[in-house]
């Protein structure tokens, strides 16, 4: 055989393993929308580019590669014509929604030799946290918990949240919540500021604390004089007002989020995962490959509160959170994941978060996913 041609491009990484994981990570769990919307009408999916079709089966949800193997006819456009079964739409092969397997082939007569030959792919699927949670990966999948949040499988909470599919790759999607200089600059226009201050510049370093990456504030400084410039401040105009989280103020943090003794604001894990801890609630974002250009953004905003705390805190974010964070903030930061365009990239020193994340993802070598789409015809 030839050799093969040298590249004349970038054949050299730091990071092989996060640049060939444009469709994300093999052998993770992801969160893909409510388990309530899922009925039993077929909801066709995307997921590290492998075509799903979800249903609901009952209490379960089930979840089958959405191909028929016949012709290659979306099985989410089928019927249910029969009793836990999915039946093809072009030639009638019905599916078991639970094993996949084919059990009649509608328009060869009941002895058809074909069926029970045939299956078609099936996923594991949870329902957790109000979420449908969908394993792609190889060999027996781990318990759901794993990929969850231990304080969000302990404790009681009141949640909120909303996903959405936006532009862009994962990767930037996740390197832009864990990204420190944006949220100083980017998002100081978000209305969200109006009752969270930001500082103008930080000294951080990234620490790693079981599967986290946390990104400690050494010093946070609320003001920075720029010769020739003049004053950098993200106070703004309501500096004088009474903030929450203003400088100096003495916290009370709520004891679930003290007891979990993080040392920063703003933690990362894989598959890609966000945490952000406020004293009184946490919010997380999954950012769950749905293919190379697009992303499926899954926010939820926890309180630990049971009762009347719980209740009030869910106005609070159909009211206000679910519109200025989940909404106008988190739109800011899907702005820039669209019309970014690296690399090429030249890094400053904020940029340290970017390549832990790169580096973690190196130390722990998950498998990235291949192009599904890619078939070999034996
Ligand atoms: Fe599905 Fe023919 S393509 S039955």
């Amino acid at each position: 055989t030839e050799p093969k041609p040298e590249s004349p491009g970038n054949d050299w990484s730091f990071w092989p393993t996060y640049d060939s994981a444009s469709l994300g990570f093999r052998n993770y769990w992801y969160p893909l929308m409510w388990a309530e919307q899922i009925g039993d009408k077929p909801v066709p999916v995307t997921l590290l580019g492998e075509k799903i079709m979800l249903i609901r089966d009952g209490d379960d949800i089930r979840a089958l590669h959405d191909r028929c193997p016949h012709r290659g006819v979306p099985l989410s456009l089928g019927r249910r014509q029969y009793e836990g079964t999915i039946s093809c739409p072009y030639h009638g092969w019905t599916y078991k929604l639970d094993s996949g397997k084919m059990c009649a082939a509608l328009t060869d007569g009941p002895s058809s030799p074909i069926n029970n030959k045939i299956s078609v792919r099936t996923y594991p699927v949870e329902q957790r946290l109000g979420l449908v949670w969908v394993y792609v990966g190889d060999g027996e999948a781990p318990p759901v918990e794993r990929d969850i949040p231990a304080e969000l499988i302990e404790n009681d909470f009141a949640v909120g949240g909303r996903w959405d599919i936006r532009q862009g790759n994962w990767r930037f999607a996740a390197e832009n919540g864990f990204d420190e200089g944006h949220a100083k600059y980017l998002h100081n226009t978000a209305l969200w500021r109006l009752f969270k201050v930001m500082p103008a510049w930080n000294e951080t370093r990234i620490v790693e604390e079981d599967s986290w990456l946390i990104r400690v504030q050494d010093a946070v400084h609320w003001e920075a004089d720029f010769p020739g410039l003049g004053k950098w401040t993200n106070k703004r105009w309501y500096k004088r007002m009474p903030l929450p989280d203003a400088p100096g103020k003495a916290e009370d943090i709520n004891p679930v989020i003290k007891s979990l003794d993080i040392p920063g604001f703003v933690s990362i894990r894989l598959p890609g995962l966000l945490r952000v801890a406020y004293p009184h609630f946490i919010h997380y974002e999954w950012y769950v490959p749905v293919d190379e250009d697009n992303v499926r953004y899954v926010q939820l905003m926890v309180r630990f509160e049971k009762g009347l705390k719980a209740a009030a805190f869910k106005a609070k974010y159909l009211g206000a959170i679910r519109w200025l964070f989940h909404g106008q903030f988190t739109a800011q930061d899907a702005w820039m994941v669209d019309v970014m365009d690296a690399p090429p990239e030249k890094l400053y020193r904020p940029d340290l978060s970017l390549t832990a994340w790169r580096r973690h993802i190196e130390k722990v070598a998950p498998v990235a996913q291949q192009d599904p789409t890619v078939r070999v015809i034996k």
